[in-house]
């Protein structure tokens, strides 16, 4: 058994049948000097150390004076296995290219397409370990992450085994952009579905799609849905990032597990998702690495749509893998609280993921990830900005 004792805090967000929304979103129960129990890679008990019980002398117990504990951090929504890098175009979009022309000019997303094919199989997983410790270090126990740069048979199915294989929630992101090699969007579709969708509906849990000008269309993205649906994996779509291109609709009518960007998203599709079941998933550190307009998150919680928060962790348009960065930008740009920036990362992202019986909260039954933050208010992982917050995890009931 491991005992974190003396917690100056414990935060944890409540309600699992559902996303959190409306008021409930910021409805976080705080527990002052604190203790977590875990018990293998489960949660035995919580709550005050004045009510802690007698313990056996087999107990590893962990001095937690001046932290904080929340749950384990939930990133749904990151693409790790990429090779390469783009620090050149950085560069570029630093002086005043744009991110859309670059893609346009076989650049961007198509850079990291010729990098990840030359990266292998033994090369993605080197990626993905190293982006997964990244992640840990700041706080994040269980990610998501897309595959998409592979776009060919070999190097997507790689991608989804690299993921499994660090630990992983992998997603299936055949449709993110058209390779070179194809001469137009549906002759790529032809063969992703006939030749790719078999073996990754066995790798992957849910499908993907960038549904954008320059991408893929409404009609190409429901082909590519429908089938994936039918091959039993989740539906996530990338949605409104620049432009209002119909998946708010789409998703809702699919029955989507969620709708991420959302930047580009006007009232009709703010009401359209707030009276549906699907999580608009925002990505504000995508939002300020491209310069671009912040995805409206508290009108989106007003109007009583679900939210969760993720990363984008990726080369091109978020290298950023830290959530605790992410909250700080839901409090100060997407005016989110605090503790609805915490449910959002946890239980509302472990929702995104299909996993929030076993995630997302500090409850009993509940799997022992544990976000030790080095702070005297857990509040500290929103106003913290970009500082060092996160001290230690436990992750599985094993202090790292
Ligand atoms: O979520 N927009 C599409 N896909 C990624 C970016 C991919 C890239 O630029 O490499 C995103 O922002
Ligand atoms: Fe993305």
């Amino acid at each position: 058994m491991l005992l974190l004792r003396d917690l100056a805090q414990l935060a944890t967000p409540s309600g699992t049948e559902a996303p959190l929304r409306g008021a409930a979103l910021g409805e976080i129960e705080v527990v002052d000097r604190a203790f977590v129990l875990c018990d293998g890679e489960t949660i035995a008990a919580v709550g005050r150390m004045s009510s802690l019980p007698a313990l056996d002398d087999d107990v590893v117990e962990v001095d937690c004076r001046g932290l904080c504990a929340i749950p384990g951090l939930v990133d749904c929504h990151t693409h790790a296995a990429f090779g390469g890098d783009r620090v050149d175009e950085f560069s570029l979009r630093a002086g005043g290219a744009s991110y859309e022309e670059l893609h346009a000019a076989g650049g961007g997303i198509l850079f990291t397409v010729r990098a990840t094919r030359a990266a292998g199989g033994d090369g993605l997983r080197e990626a993905v370990e190293l982006h997964r410790s990244w992640m840990l270090r700041e706080g994040t126990t269980t990610f998501e992450a897309k595959s998409g740069y592979g776009l060919d048979r070999d190097t997507e199915l790689a991608s989804l085994r690299a993921i499994r294989d660090a630990g992983g929630v992998p997603t299936w992101l055949g449709a993110h952009a058209v390779p070179p090699e194809f001469a137009d969007a549906d002759a790529y579709l032809d063969f992703a579905l006939a030749d790719v969708l078999p073996d990754a509906a066995e790798l992957a849990e849910a499908a993907d799609v960038f549904l954008e000008r320059g991408a893929f269309d409404a009609s190409q993205a429901r082909r590519y849905l429908e089938a994936c649906r039918d091959a039993g994996l989740a539906l996530r779509l990338h949605a409104d990032q620049f432009t209002e291109s119909g998946a708010i609709p789409l998703a809702v009518e699919l029955g989507a597990r969620s709708v991420d960007h959302l930047e580009a998203t006007g009232e009709e599709g703010i009401r359209t998702l707030a009276a549906s079941d699907v999580t608009g998933v925002l990505l504000p550190a995508s939002a300020l690495f491209l310069d671009r307009p912040m995805p409206p998150g508290r009108t989106l919680v007003d109007a009583g749509a679900a939210v969760a928060l993720a990363t984008d962790f990726n080369p091109g348009s978020a290298f950023c893998e830290s959530l605790p960065l992410v909250c700080s930008l839901a409090a100060t740009q997407l005016h989110l609280s605090p503790a609805e920036a915490l449910a959002a990362c946890t239980v509302n992202a472990a929702h995104v993921l299909g996993r929030a019986d076993d995630i997302g909260r500090l409850a009993p039954g509940y799997r022992a990830d544990v976000t030790l933050l080095e702070a005297p208010d857990w509040r500290y992982l929103a106003y913290h900005l970009g500082g060092r917050v996160v001290a230690r995890v436990v992750v599985g009931g094993e202090l790292r």
